[in-house]
């Protein structure tokens, strides 16, 4: 598979996967649209003041640097996904919950789950073109990418790796319905082949730094935006990736090279996120075979498709 096969033929493409969440656009040039990028700005650039505040009043692991640390992400996770809702009820389009995207020469203006059904529709494309019979997410949340691909791919055996024990229970209680819950399917732009397949997905809690399988055991290992939060383990995680996969890796996730400009640079920093471009990669024994980035990027965070192929 290569880049070219991963662009959409329909220039609007994106628009038909967010029609359930975008609330409003205007042109990146308007006054309101350059008023919101401040305000951003000022958000991000107070964030990071604050913390560099609280490494110097209290330890170094306070520091941007050093404060994602596994039993941070567990706890805030944990927390996440015991609180939110799970199916999300579909949720009337507003502009409180909301994220600010831009995509060409627009700002959008969208409810908050909007951009992991773009992300996941071109996962969606990377399995229908390169067809693995066995595929690993790393970091699967509460289940959202899994529960809908087994539908899709009926064929293909997913599995699912979580930190979070909240995560693997919410996940596991969709797994509980006989069909794939109407508001899951909704949103699939993939056409659902067999709506049963979610009870199939083997959902396991674990450590990214020590997945339970053997080498070589999965065609495809995947992961979106679960890197990020992992940068001080970064090392271990990636390599663990490789080690279980033994064709193909799929990263969706804030490289370098998507977080360039504006104030993206700025709020990964303030994050600890992912630091590592699409090209660096390579130096986990990893060959780039094809990148995708052509989709709404967040304003404080961007986002790029990159598969690789084990050297
Ligand atoms: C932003 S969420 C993304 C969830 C899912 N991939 C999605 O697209 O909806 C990141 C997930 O990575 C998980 N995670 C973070 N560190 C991890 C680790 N060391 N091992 C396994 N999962 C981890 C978090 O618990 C969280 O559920």
């Amino acid at each position: 598979m290569d880049s070219q096969q991963l662009e959409t033929e329909n220039p609007n493409h994106c628009y038909d996967v967010l029609e359930p969440w975008l609330v409003e656009t205007m042109p990146r040039s308007s006054l309101r649209w350059r008023w919101e990028m401040f305000l951003n700005w000022f958000h991000w650039r107070g964030k990071i003041i604050k913390k560099h505040i609280k490494a110097l009043i209290g330890s170094s692991k306070r520091s941007v640097k050093n404060y994602r640390t596994a039993d941070h992400v567990k706890n805030t996770y944990g927390r996440t996904w015991s609180s939110v809702v799970w199916p999300h009820p579909r949720k009337p389009k507003s502009r409180k919950d909301r994220t600010l995207a831009e995509w060409n020469e627009k700002g959008l203006v969208l409810t908050r789950e909007g951009i992991n059904f773009v992300h996941l529709e071109r996962v969606m494309k990377v399995v229908d073109l390169t067809k693995p019979s066995t595929v690993l997410e790393v970091g699967a949340g509460m289940g959202l990418n899994l529960l809908t691909l087994s539908c899709c791919f009926p064929g293909t055996k997913f599995a699912g790796v979580e930190l979070t024990a909240e995560g693997v229970a919410r996940a596991k209680s969709v797994q509980e319905e006989d069909t794939l819950p109407d508001v899951i399917a909704s949103f699939s732009v993939f056409e659902l082949k067999d709506r049963t397949a979610h009870k199939t997905i083997d959902f396991r809690q674990g450590d990214a730094t020590r997945l339970p399988f053997d080498d070589n055991s999965f065609d495809l290992v995947f992961s979106r935006l679960a890197l990020e939060q992992m940068e001080l383990i970064r090392d271990q995680a990636i390599s663990e990736m490789v080690r279980v996969s033994k064709k193909a890796v799929l990263m969706v996730e804030p490289f370098a090279d998507f977080n360039l400009e504006g104030q993206r640079p700025l709020a990964i920093r303030a994050k600890n996120y992912f630091s590592l471009s699409t090209q660096d990669v390579q130096k986990y024994d990893l060959e780039l075979m094809a990148v995708f980035g052509n989709w709404p990027q967040k304003i404080s965070e961007g986002a790029g498709l990159a598969y690789y192929h084990l050297k």
